[in-house]
């Protein structure tokens, strides 16, 4: 199977494959309203400051794809969503146009139709630096994604076995990019374990990417034709958890949280534990090739708009605001929480600025 048609296989396998039943853990938590919230919807702003650009809202189009001719329009339809509605997108792996570059247009397609957006660029962890490099340079890209997937390699049939020296290779990666390194998963979380690991070799930007949205087991699974029957539940971190973990270690560090988010009150409530964006990717991904780039538009700004609405129904006039809100963590993942030995009384009362 050549990486080309993988590229393909990801997009019409994750479109085929149902979202993860486990859930993200975002039911568990829910933000205190404020029936005096002496604001007007008018003065809501869900503008901020990302890697030394503005955008208008905290949204980020995660990773999917490029790579095969027949994706570049799904490329080109994103971009000019996030260049409208003024969000963050990052490209899937670049390693197919790394190789091969008569693909590199699939990719470059999102810098050509966003070219003042932030756009960041994305290979693997295992990836040696020029590769980086040139993956940056292909997009001109604002940052840069190196993806941790080990639970993706080991269901991929054709997949890495050997992980070792992915710490060491991060560290260098760090320390020659020109532009900050964001590390991700792509859907079972990051543990507190791992980030304080990526953080003693200089990370200050990850995207938790947890468990409770796409699949990779099952789509990896499905695309082989071998039988599934829910795999490993049991091993992925959800989105929610995930978040509160790294957070909890009050590091200064920038938080994306994303895996399983689908635009619903989900996305106050991860901003207001402290995440600075939101990405979606197979939610995103369903709209734009089932429906069209105008649906897509319409409802990023229905995301967009009930952000207002929730950020006024507790009192919040920006982002900032949304961190000191109360919020209450409830169910299995405060259970989990806890047992970590991770004090989640602090966000349930009104609370100082937040770390944005
Ligand atoms: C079709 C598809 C392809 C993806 N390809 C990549 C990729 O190349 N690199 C990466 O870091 N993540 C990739 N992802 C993972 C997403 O960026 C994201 O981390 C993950 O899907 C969880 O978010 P979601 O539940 O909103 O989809 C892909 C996701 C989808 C749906």
């Amino acid at each position: 199977m050549s990486r080309l048609h993988r590229k393909k296989e990801h997009v019409e396998f994750a479109l085929k494959t149902p979202q993860s039943t486990v859930g993200n853990g975002f039911s568990d938590i829910y933000l205190v309203y404020e029936a005096l919230p002496e604001l007007n919807l008018e003065q809501v702003d869900t503008s901020l400051d990302f890697l030394n650009k503005k955008l208008k809202a905290p949204l980020l189009i995660n990773a999917m794809t490029g790579g095969h001719p027949e994706v570049k329009y799904i490329n080109r339809s994103l971009a000019r969503v996030a260049a409208r509605a003024g969000i963050a997108m990052a490209i899937g792996s670049q390693t197919a146009g790394l190789e091969d570059s008569k693909v590199r247009d699939t990719y470059r397609v999102a810098r050509d139709e966003n070219p003042d957006g932030i756009l960041l660029a994305n290979v693997s962890a295992l990836s040696s630096p020029d590769m980086v490099k040139e993956a940056i340079e292909m997009i001109e890209a604002d940052g840069v994604q190196l993806h941790l997937n080990v639970a993706q390699e080991l269901a991929m049939a054709e997949g890495d076995r050997n992980f070792r020296g992915t710490l060491a290779n991060i560290q260098k990666i760090v320390s020659l990019s020109k532009v900050p390194v964001i590390i991700k998963e792509v859907g079972f979380g990051l543990s507190r374990e791992t980030i304080k690991k990526i953080y003693d070799v200089g990370v200050r930007y990850i995207d938790v990417s947890g468990q409770g949205g796409t699949d990779f087991i099952r789509i990896e699974y499905l695309r082989s034709g071998r039988d599934y029957r829910e795999k490993f539940q049991n091993v992925g971190i959800s989105t929610a958890i995930s978040l509160v973990e790294s957070l909890s270690m009050d590091l200064p560090i920038v938080v994306v949280a994303s895996g399983g988010f689908t635009g619903e009150s989900d996305v106050a409530c991860a901003l207001a534990l402290g995440a600075k964006l939101v990405g979606m990717a197979g939610h995103f991904l369903r709209i734009v090739t089932e429906g069209s780039e105008q649906c897509l538009n319409e409802r990023v700004d229905i995301i967009i708009e009930d952000l207002r609405h929730t950020m006024l129904m507790v009192g919040a006039a920006n982002l900032r605001e949304l961190t000191e809100k109360p919020l209450v963590i409830t169910g299995k993942t405060a259970e989990w929480l806890l047992r970590r030995g991770i004090d989640i009384d602090r966000y349930s009362y009104l609370r100082q600025a937040g770390k944005r």
